[in-house]
């Protein structure tokens, strides 16, 4: 007897390719476990050293942040996730309120269908419930090497109304989907196009397996505005494709790679080494707010979560409240006992763990 989401890969075969891919994993993703397996995000080889005398008081922590041009009230994105699907419309409705009001940023799943399918714009639309947020628009960055340029792109931007685009670099996933797009060559000079002609700031993203130092340097050298190193040790894309697939030598593939990528402290660490100065995003396995606070200690300028927020969504609004009013206070007062005021400074502040 076939799973559901067996049958949903059924439905995927049978109905509209990008659509119905995007119902199944917002799907899996909220009712199976999809974490990396084998491999941790990192950040519990870090601790703070705790300040017993702070010298500063807990109203005195600032969280607030500015980043393309735009102000954040704490340095945190709920990362692109969705859009395109029925069901789209209500999570990004919810994750967008929640955005405007903890003044967080926010992502939106990938534009493709959107651009193809311009009868699904409600479901990215967000501005109406969240004016002053920071918007990233999304888009594979795959997409570039099968005719999507600088117009495209553009018309997404205004589309959506997008301070940003994100390109997410998924190698692993298209080679692990039965309908992936594979052809990755020549991709970083169509990237540094897009860049240097978009008119809005590109940003790239991995999808959760990270951004080596070497990928994070060419990508600034053609002149990307931004990572998002998206590593390792969260939401694992081998196995949402795992619990697509119905095929077992597939479902054996998959598996495979539950352990693969770079865990998202290293990827940090090893990226703000190689561009002191450029605006890096850390995401991947941040679950609450210690890991966002140590995130930054590493040298982030702010901090993605993607899965809790889908399946607090899921939920409903009062659990992604609960979640977002939970991260922003761990960092507020983990910042308290360290004695420090501004997310500039937890920047600078050293950590005891791995060399
Ligand atoms: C349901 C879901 C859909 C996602 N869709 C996209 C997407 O369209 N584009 C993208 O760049 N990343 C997408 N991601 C990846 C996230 O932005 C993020 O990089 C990754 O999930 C790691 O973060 P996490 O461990 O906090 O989930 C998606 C993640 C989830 C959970």
């Amino acid at each position: 007897m076939p799973t559901s989401s067996q049958q949903g890969a059924e439905r995927g075969r049978s109905g509209d390719g990008s659509t119905s891919r995007k119902a199944e994993h917002l799907r899996i993703n909220i009712e199976q476990d999809v974490r990396a397996k084998g491999v941790s995000s990192g950040f519990e080889r870090y601790r703070f050293a705790h300040c017993a005398l702070p010298e500063i008081a807990l109203d005195d922590v600032d969280l607030s942040v500015a980043q393309f041009g735009r102000k954040m009230r704490a340095p945190i994105l709920i990362s692109c996730m969705t859009g395109g699907t029925p069901e789209a419309t209500g999570v990004n409705r919810t994750l967008a309120r929640i955005a405007q009001e903890f003044g967080f940023a926010m992502g939106l799943g990938s534009g493709r269908v959107l651009l193809e399918q311009p009868e699904t714009l409600e479901s990215f639309d967000v501005r109406s419930v969240a004016p002053e947020v920071l918007l990233f628009a999304n888009l594979g960055a795959v997409q570039l090497n099968k005719g999507y340029g600088v117009p495209q792109c553009k018309h997404l931007i205004k589309l959506v109304d997008a301070d940003a685009l994100v390109l997410h670099l998924n190698p692993l996933q298209e080679a692990l989907q039965p309908e992936g797009d594979t052809d990755f060559r020549g991709l970083l000079k169509r990237i540094g196009d897009l860049s240097n002609g978009l008119g809005v700031p590109v940003l790239v993203k991995e999808v959760g397996w990270g951004l080596s130092p070497d990928v994070v340097r060419a990508l600034f050298e053609v002149g990307v505005a931004g990572v998002d190193v998206a590593g390792a040790g969260g939401t694992s894309w081998s196995e949402v494709e795992r619990f697509r697939t119905h095929e077992s030598w597939r479902i054996r593939v998959a598996s495979q790679f539950a352990a693969w990528g770079i865990p998202t402290a290293e990827c940090v660490r090893a990226a703000r080494a190689v561009a002191p100065e450029a605006p890096i995003i850390a995401s991947g396995g941040i679950r609450d707010g210690l890991d966002a606070a140590k995130a930054i200690a590493l040298g982030a300028d702010m901090v993605g979560i993607a899965g809790p927020f889908l399946r607090a969504a899921a939920q409903g609004f009062d659990e992604v409240h609960d979640l977002a009013h939970e991260i922003v206070e761990v960092l507020r007062v983990a910042m308290f006992a360290l004695g420090i005021r501004s997310i500039e400074e937890l920047k600078l502040t050293d950590m005891l763990g791995p060399a």
